[in-house]
């Protein structure tokens, strides 16, 4: 009898500390959100519109399932009785139900914004105070995906709220994805994978290559900026939980060749690709460039390691993604406005990368190797593999054992 006793307190003890839901996330999530290009000016159109341009443009299929709505979808204040927040009447008179039902109709999953705080970013009512009341109301919509941003926060310790909302996301028994938020204000990849499945690593990303938009009392990055913006953080990624870049700014602006090396980068940082951009005005190119499965599949690779940085020479990154069957994905990125050659003796970069535990010696075994976004073979890695890097582009090369 105390035996039993003594296992159920033990079981008792071990539910109340896994936190999240087991099993979301496994590779990083894929989808669509909202803030990039419309801010607040979102409503049941545009989500309507959005989901069906996921699916006929193939972004469906190549992976993107989620469509998060940011900040801006609410009513100024929570209903004055129950407490509960309020859809804005004007932008969804239908209420949020009715798009999350239409979204699910097309075989895609639904995200909603809230905020740790009293208000969220744009000032719309947050859930301080309320977390189990709208983690209710979440599930009662019948969400999937919850971004929980960190404005009006003053006071709040950033690991006890973001631990409290995802107690509260379980409680309301449904598997939603937790996103935070918190900028890495406070190093959430040393306490956040118990708590959810992504977060962010930085400020805000803005659309150029490589400037920083500084709105007086705030910055917002460009794409090298948040590639460098940590160091050292690739090991606590991985299946479950990973370093969120932000969402994706790819057709919101930069060139082809930027957009093309700002994807890639996203896909060897193991980072989620959550795309930015209006689904509803694609050019081919970035369509092609979003919906890439060969790119993609390094992204999604089951291993979920993280690449790092191997050199950095004329104003290339050398960047290794380890995958699964001891492949490799290897991504020479220009960061500079001329083409740039590059003649890379793979004997004299032998793999061996302790957050992995991959150990490469090129010497002794042979891998082919393939131009990923080209789609042609290019030799193996017993020969010295040269290419011209256009400016502020890459080439992504895939390694596999011959
Ligand atoms: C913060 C977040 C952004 C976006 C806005 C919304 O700035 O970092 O991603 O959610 O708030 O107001």
């Amino acid at each position: 009898m105390k035996k039993l006793l003594f296992f159920i307190s033990v079981a008792i003890a071990l539910s109340a500390n896994a936190q999240k839901f087991p099993g979301l996330a496994l590779t990083p999530p894929m989808g669509w959100n909202s803030w990039n290009t419309f801010a607040t000016n979102i409503n049941e159109k545009l989500v309507m519109e959005t989901a069906d341009m996921l699916v006929s443009s193939g972004m469906k299929e190549a992976g993107y399932i989620y469509l998060v709505l940011d900040d801006g979808w609410m009513a100024m204040e929570r209903d004055s009785i129950t407490g509960n927040l309020v859809p804005d009447p004007v932008k969804f008179p239908n209420g949020i139900k009715k798009v999350v039902d239409y979204v699910h109709a097309k075989g895609l999953k639904f995200g909603l914004y809230n905020c740790a705080g009293t208000k969220t970013c744009a000032g719309y009512p947050g859930t301080r105070g309320y977390e189990y009341q709208d983690a209710r109301q979440y599930a009662a919509w019948e969400i999937d995906y919850l971004k929980y941003d960190w404005c009006s926060t003053d006071g709040i310790n950033a690991k006890e709220a973001y631990a409290t909302m995802s107690k509260a996301l379980k409680a309301a028994r449904r598997p939603i994805i937790f996103s935070l938020c918190e900028w890495g204000t406070y190093s959430p990849w040393e306490w956040a994978a118990p708590v959810g499945q992504l977060w962010r690593i930085s400020g805000d990303i803005y659309n150029c290559f490589d400037c920083i938009k500084d709105w007086g009392s705030w910055k917002s990055l460009g794409v090298t900026h948040i590639i460098d913006v940590r160091k050292n953080i690739r090991q606590y990624a991985g299946p479950g939980h990973w370093n969120d870049m932000d969402m994706m700014e790819v057709g919101h602006g930069m060139s082809v060749s930027e957009d093309r090396a700002h994807f890639t980068m996203w896909c060897m940082l193991a980072s989620p690709l959550i795309a930015g951009n209006d689904l509803r005005h694609m050019t081919k190119e970035t369509i092609s460039i979003l919906t890439d499965k060969d790119v993609i599949a390094i992204n999604q690779d089951k291993r979920g390691v993280q690449a790092y940085l191997e050199q950095q020479q004329d104003s290339v990154d050398t960047w290794i993604k380890p995958l699964v069957n001891n492949e490799l994905a290897i991504c020479f990125m220009n960061r500079s406005q001329k083409p740039v050659t590059v003649n890379y003796n793979f004997l004299q970069h032998p793999v061996n990368d302790t957050v992995s535990n991959t150990v490469i010696d090129f010497a002794k075994t042979s891998f082919s190797v393939t131009d990923v976004w080209k789609k042609v073979k290019a030799g193996n890695t017993k020969k010295i593999f040269s290419a011209v890097v256009p400016p502020h582009d890459v080439v992504l090369l895939r390694l596999k054992q011959e």
